[in-house]
């Protein structure tokens, strides 16, 4: 065929020393287009500016009409394909693409989902001595090309499949957007996409990382992109056009969209590859079939064949593919709707009883309601139908009143990251939808992207991104606004993320923002008016604990309302958490509390000793939450328990409401003030013993690391070899390579230089119970070194007595063990998490005196 040999007479112009990737480029794209000239298929070839990065992207984009059908990667003339197919580049266009075209100019590998094709034009030794090609080469090669020609654009009609293919294309399109971010910012080029990241991180989330932002951005992206397609419908959707498929009332995902205007440059390359692909996805989509497999009409079971929205199914299937350790880490995990409706519905019964608020939710001129962390609505769509199950199916009109005048204008939702809150919005839009209301475009959900425990300033201008700047100010708007219900499950996490001064300083009685005298502000620390004595109040800076202080402080400033919410059940029996209880007790007029239990720290069981389940994944032990405010309302605290399964929990939670609970009042008293019930002839005889910290003159919990991965080891020739490895790693990689924790990052550079391998401090320590290993024991970099005590076991003999502080779920009492080591905190490890001091024999004093640590 000519112009098989015209192509080869190219490739022999240019002397083989010479050749680079890049030289035959020209005759490549010419024989492609001859070839697809022949099919007739409006097939364009199109070459794709590349960007330096870690993958990169292909060469070549193949579309038909306006969908893409594949890539093709060329490598240089003498490139070994066969190892070039393992390398990770390949393996990453492979996620993205069934339809990929490889060549050296001479090899052409055809790679398909299960299948590699291999076809030679000819040999590069022998490539000099051919006037011509055989027929039998070039037929080959031909029919290679044309068969990857055939392929039709990938098909979705699933929400499953799509949500996978998305997932696939956002965690791609993470890592180039992370690997721009980390360039700009070591190119200081003022980018734009960096200039974004700069902007979240100052007006949305101090702490955000470049990895946590270009993820987010991502999932954003592809979302918004999503969104843009089930509003355009059948009209095509393009790199251009896709903001404006976003409604104007959703005015900063639509400003977000518009970064897709940046693509066309240069540094963008690799990631609008990716952008091409979901846009090309969205547009051979099924999207009738989609959309009938998303209405709300319609249950989806998820994985536990439980039903669920179809949006929450798609998100979790969608989190799967994309980064099952991410929902986690960010607990970005949904509430389990059973236990949405019995917080929501206790809620109503409260308005409607306690408030005399008739119609409950529905009420538009009484009711204010706030998810003060929304993530992906649970609680805002569940209220949306209560509102909504009140009006009679064929009153359109009231219907549309009540959407317009009461959800659009007093239900609330905050959320601080950009992924879950384009879901809550795309979902909440959608169910609107479903009930025939269309949102206007000088209309919005009252859902905004704010940081709930951060107060903003209102003459706030936010650089870049004017929508931000009113969403801001909307947002700000109703932190100041009376609300009368405060609703929504917080994140819990002990190292919390949110280390704002403004509610760091809530927790300890002081408003730092308020011109009035805030004196008496509740404040966490605090018991019968004098600090807590407490050595780790740590547990007290949870997240749950300081959106509890921020729903206290707002229904304190209106003087009354309900909160309704689920957290983790520590804080009702706690010793650390006294003062907090007693605050609550002192700003609340009645509490409700529904132990959910499923604390695998504590090991629980139920009381009949069967297995107890948590209703989410995760260790931690939860409870649900109803505090009331109200004037002249009776005093009372009450109590219950759901044991059991986590399907038994569901069952209570749908079976039940605030009137159908059999509730245990309780009057929780000095000095602990339990939020649970307790039998008070145990608690005299329990207090009537001494006290262990009365007997011993000091005594301290063990020693915490903050990377037991890096400072603990079986075995102490490990501990050198990783402190050698860090002394050879760069300063600026070494947080990356071994995660250090941020307070241990900003001492590393001072430290770092002091150490000497051989030098460091390596002795054991007993980690668990019979669990001797060794530890780096360097005082300054260990997260807590608990010297005072832990001096008195280095080097010296001694024994310790260990006996942790509390001992939940156990029919006998057995946490007491004796050490002659420094401990690990986790030493009681059938507790994590459970606080055993250890109390010394003797100390060790400076002049070399030894006395017992026993008071006399
Ligand atoms: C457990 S999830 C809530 C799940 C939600 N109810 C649902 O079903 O999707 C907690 C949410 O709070 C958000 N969040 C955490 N800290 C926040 C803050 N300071 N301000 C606003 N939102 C925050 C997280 O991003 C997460 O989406």
């Amino acid at each position: 065929m000519q112009y098989f040999n015209d192509y080869l007479k190219k490739i022999k112009s240019v002397p083989l020393e010479e050749i680079t990737e890049h030289s035959h480029r020209s005759a490549l794209q010419i024989l492609l287009e001859k070839i697809s000239e022949n099919k007739k298929d409006n097939i364009k070839i199109l070459h794709e500016p590349k960007r330096e990065g870690k993958f990169g992207s292909p060469d070549y984009k193949i579309t038909k009409d306006s969908g893409i059908i594949g890539y093709i990667e060329n490598k240089k003339i003498d490139a070994d394909l066969n190892k070039i197919l393992k390398t990770e580049q390949i393996k990453k266009y492979r996620e993205l693409s069934d339809n990929i075209l490889l060549t050296n100019y001479l090899d052409f590998f055809w790679i398909k989902k299960d299948s590699i094709q291999k076809e030679t034009l000819c040999d590069i030794f022998t490539l000099t001595k051919f006037k011509t090609l055989s027929k039998l080469n070039t037929d080959g090669v031909q029919k290679l090309i044309e068969n990857f020609y055939s392929q039709t654009p990938i098909g979705i009609s699933t929400a499953k499949e799509l949500a996978i293919a998305l997932a696939i294309r956002a965690k791609n399109l993470k890592d180039f957007l992370q690997d721009e971010l980390t360039q700009q910012q070591k190119e200081n080029s003022g980018g734009l996409l960096f200039g974004l990241y700069e902007t979240f991180q100052e007006y949305i989330f101090t702490d955000l990382s470049i990895s946590e932002f270009a993820d987010a951005f991502a999932q954003m992206l592809v979302y918004g992109l999503f969104q843009a397609k089930l509003n355009a419908d059948t009209k095509t959707v393009t790199l251009q056009n896709a903001k404006y498929f976003i409604p104007q009332s959703f005015k900063l995902i639509q400003e977000l969209v518009g970064f897709l205007d940046e693509l066309n440059k240069l540094e963008y390359a690799n990631a609008k590859w990716i952008i091409d692909e979901v846009i090309s996805l969205m547009n051979n989509l099924d999207l009738q079939e989609i959309k009938k497999s998303m209405l709300f009409s319609k249950t989806v079971k998820d994985s536990e064949n439980i039903d669920t929205d179809p949006y929450i199914y798609f998100y979790e299937t969608f989190l799967a593919a994309y980064d099952t350790n991410l929902r986690k880490a960010k607990g970005v995990y949904y509430t389990p709707p059973q236990v949405v409706s019995l917080i929501v519905n206790s809620i109503n019964n409260i308005l409607q009883n306690t408030f005399k608020i008739k119609s409950g939710f529905a009420d538009r001129k009484q009711v204010t309601v706030l998810d003060f962390a929304t993530g992906t609505g649970t609680f805002l769509i569940e209220i949306l139908k209560l509102i909504l199950n009140n009006i009679p199916v064929n009153s359109q009109s009231k219907k549309e009143l009540i959407i317009s005048e009461h959800i659009l204008k007093n239900i609330y939702g905050f959320e601080y990251l950009i992924a879950p809150y384009t879901i809550a919005h795309l979902k909440l839009a959608q169910f609107l939808k479903e009930q025939n209301y269309e949102i206007k475009n000088n209309e919005r959900l009252q859902i905004f992207l704010t940081n709930t425990l951060e107060p903003t300033d209102p003459q706030i201008r936010i650089p870049l991104l004017p929508a931000l700047t009113q969403e801001a100010k909307n947002a700000q708007a109703i932190k100041d606004k009376p609300i009368l219900v405060i609703t929504g499950n917080p994140p819990y996490s002990g190292h919390s993320k949110n280390t704002g001064k403004w509610i760091s300083k809530l927790l300890k009685g002081n408003d730092i923002y308020s011109k009035e005298k805030t004196e008496n502000q509740a404040n966490y620390f605090e018991f019968d008016g004098k600090p807590l004595k407490e050595r780790n109040s740590k547990w007290l800076q949870d997240d749950y604990v300081k959106f509890i202080r921020f729903a206290q402080y707002k229904i304190n400033k209106v003087g009354q309302g309900v909160v309704g919410i689920i957290t983790s059940h520590s804080f009702l029996d706690n010793p650390t958490f006294r003062g907090m209880r007693q605050s609550l007790m002192q700003d609340f007029d009645q509490m409700y509390f529904i132990d959910l239990h499923g604390n695998s720290r504590r090991k629980e069981k139920t009381p009949d000793g069967k297995t107890d389940k948590n209703v989410f994944d995760i260790m931690q032990g939860v409870c649900i939450s109803l505090f009331i405010k109200k004037k002249s309302l009776k005093k009372g605290i009450y109590h219950t328990d759901f044991w059991g399964t986590r399907d038994e929990k569901f069952e209570q939670c749908l079976n039940n409401d605030l009137q159908s609970i059999e509730w245990q009042k309780i009057e929780p008293s000095k000095p602990f003030y339990l939020f649970k019930p307790q039998n008070k002839d145990l608690k005299e005889k329990y207090f009537k013993f001494w006290k262990i910290t009365n007997i011993f003159n000091i005594n301290s919990v063990g020693v915490v690391t903050g990377n037991d991965k890096l400072f603990i080891d079986i075995k102490k020739n490990n501990l050198y070899e990783k402190i050698k490895e860090i002394k050879a790693t760069k300063i600026s990689e070494q947080q990356q390579n071994f995660s250090f924790s941020n307070k241990f990052y900003e001492k590393r550079e001072e430290y770092f230089r002091e150490i000497k391998t051989k030098k460091q401090k390596i002795i054991k320590i007993n980690y668990r119970p019979y669990d001797k290993r060794y530890i780096w024991h360097n005082e300054k970099l260990l997260e807590r070194s608990r010297s005072n005590v832990m001096q008195h076991f280095i080097e010296k003999e001694n024994i310790g007595l260990i006996v942790s502080r509390s001992a939940i779920g156990q029919t006998s009492w057995q946490d007491v063990q004796i050490t002659d080591k420094i401990t690990e905190f986790g030493i009681m490890s059938s507790r994590p998490g459970n606080a055993a001091p250890i109390y010394p024999l003797y100390v060790f004093q400076e002049n070399g005196n030894t006395n017992g640590n026993v008071r006399k």
